[in-house]
């Protein structure tokens, strides 16, 4: 019998965001990200006065910690509870469990997050590229005036060269396609751009480009 690959693209959409695959990809291991913050949060937030936060799909929770440390009140998302409690264990290690509370939701099937938030930043979330723009859309209704969207992913870029073999070309996304959900009117895009970094993947060193955008309400 031969597989028919966009019925199994299929299929992989359906079990790609539910809480059942998530909590079984963390349990395989003891950590699967970094523990460090990600580069453009650091490089993009750095200079905020710090408020109330919300970190989509927040994995392991190092972005979190690090926003907490910087004074932030965070609420870290997830659809993961594995992960939500890796979240809490390392805020309460770094000392900051006061300030980053944990929400598991799905924001694929279970719709936008609650709240009002200073910022909203989302790395490498990859929607089902029909949902793009309503997901997308639905966590910069979250901002508040004067706040910031701050949305990280995968370039396309990358797929040309090889180094993002197991991630679904078709979910990659460029900044273009998230400036065009906002509404002109209401954001000023103060970062659009699609910067490179050196990162050691599982088939070595190499270099990636980021997709970085981030906008202030007005
Ligand atoms: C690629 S990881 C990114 C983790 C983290 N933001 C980082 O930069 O290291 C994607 C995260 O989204 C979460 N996720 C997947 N589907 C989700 C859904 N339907 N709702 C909320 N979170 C989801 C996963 O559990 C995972 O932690």
């Amino acid at each position: 019998m031969t597989h028919d690959h966009d019925h199994d693209h299929e299929q992989d959409l359906e079990t790609m965001y539910t809480q059942e695959t998530w909590d079984i990809r963390y349990a395989e291991s003891d950590r699967i990200w970094s523990g460090r913050p990600n580069q453009r949060l650091v490089e993009e937030v750095a200079d905020l006065a710090p408020g109330r936060a919300l970190d989509v799909g927040c994995g392991e929770g190092a972005d979190a910690v690090w926003l907490a440390g910087r004074g932030w009140r965070v609420t870290a998302l997830d659809v993961s509870e594995v992960a939500l409690g890796r979240v809490r264990e390392h805020a309460l290690e770094a000392g900051v469990g006061d300030l980053v509370e944990t929400l598991q939701h799905d924001l694929v099937a279970g719709g936008p997050a609650p709240g009002r938030y200073d910022l909203v930043s989302a790395f490498f979330f990859q929607p089902p590229p029909l949902l793009f723009d309503g997901f997308y859309r639905g966590l910069a209704d979250l901002v508040d005036p004067g706040g910031s969207l701050l949305v990280v992913g995968h370039h396309p870029d990358d797929v040309a060269t090889g180094v993002r073999k197991s991630h679904g070309p078709q979910l990659m996304f460029t900044p273009e396609q998230v400036v065009g959900i906002l509404d002109p009117e209401e954001w000023d895009v103060v970062t659009e751009a699609s910067p490179t970094r050196e990162q050691v993947l599982p088939e070595g060193p190499a270099t990636v480009r980021d997709t970085l955008v981030r906008a202030v309400r007005r």
